[in-house]
């Protein structure tokens, strides 16, 4: 009865996985506060890209961490930068799946924040430019979908501009539209080792009061060629996912993010709560709210999980 009764069910085709990518050989650093994440070198990656095919995840989101920081975060739109590299090597060893690539600097910037900073102000327009030369540099690479993560206005329709005029012209773009400022980035902030250095990223990040104005961003993101639009995180958030949802047509995102997971972990560790039950819940919760494809460092277990009761 209740499988016949049952409205929402999870899938493995709607998950993405996200993956640390680092320089160095033979690299594999479990991520402190994400137990079972890793910052990976290329040739660890292969495994993992090669494991994620096998358990049927569609994709993959890739994140960088560069050798080298600065003002400009020139590694992000460097062709022999890390997340391009990861590319070509995915490409190469596991050509079924399908690469997304987070599109932001913050992990490449010294100062840690998603844009150039000018008299301690992050400057849109200029960091603009920025993310339109990462996107073409990662449509170069070989990704088949770009992410922009950064929150700067007018991002979408930037990057889908030099997209199109670099030949990219059938690279969809997914828009982190309504991306808060969030505490539950914290522990991506360690993976990434991306903490901004100074002030903090309420000046382009939206602040966890508003409804609304997600609206209007994930409306914006749409006008200016965004294919799928994302709500992030997801758990406090779970309204914003489900009005969007009812207002949009596009497919909609929701990004599962780092504090959410870490949460879990910490009370299954302590045996505090059933983790695989809690974790189904959870992402049950998100895809009944409305979201078409869920971003999760949860995917491979969640995979697993699917898998054995069928
Ligand atoms: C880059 C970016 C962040 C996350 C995804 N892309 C960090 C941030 O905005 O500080 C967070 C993901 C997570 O917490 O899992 N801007």
């Amino acid at each position: 009865m209740r499988r016949m009764t049952r409205e929402t069910r999870l899938s493995v085709d709607d998950f993405v996985y996200p993956i640390f990518v680092t320089h160095g050989r033979d690299v594999r650093n479990e991520i402190g506060p994400m137990p079972g994440m890793y910052q990976l070198s290329l040739d660890q990656l292969i495994a993992e890209v090669g494991e994620v095919s096998e358990l049927g995840i569609p994709a993959v989101l890739l994140f960088g961490i560069p050798a080298d920081k600065d003002p400009l975060g020139t590694e992000a739109y460097e062709p022999g930068g890390i997340v391009q590299e990861a590319i070509r090597v995915i490409k190469q060893t596991t050509p079924e799946l399908m690469i997304v690539t987070d599109l932001c600097l913050c992990e490449y910037t010294d100062h840690g924040h998603c844009g150039v900073v000018v008299d301690d102000r992050v400057d849109n327009d200029r960091t603009l430019e920025l993310l339109a030369k990462t996107a073409t540099c990662q449509a170069e690479a070989g990704a088949d979908m770009v992410a922009p993560s950064a929150m700067m206005d007018g991002q979408v329709g930037a990057i889908r501009e030099a997209l199109d005029s670099g030949g990219h012209e059938g690279t969809p773009i997914m828009a982190y539209s309504a991306k808060y400022s969030s505490a539950f980035y914290g522990p991506f902030r360690v993976a990434a080792d991306s903490a901004p250095q100074f002030g903090d990223r309420m000046g382009y990040q939206m602040d966890p009061a508003n409804l609304r104005q997600a609206m209007r961003e994930i409306e914006q993101d749409i006008e200016e060629g965004a294919d799928i639009v994302m709500v992030k995180p997801a758990l406090s958030y779970l309204d914003v996912l489900a009005a969007a949802s009812e207002a949009f047509d596009h497919p909609m995102a929701a990004y599962n993010v780092s504090g959410e997971y870490a949460m879990v972990k910490a009370a299954a560790q302590n045996e505090w709560l059933d983790g695989r039950r809690v974790t189904m819940e959870i992402l049950t919760s998100i895809k009944r709210a409305g979201a078409d494809i869920i971003i999760s460092y949860h995917s491979k277990e969640v995979a697993r999980w699917l898998a054995s009761e069928e």
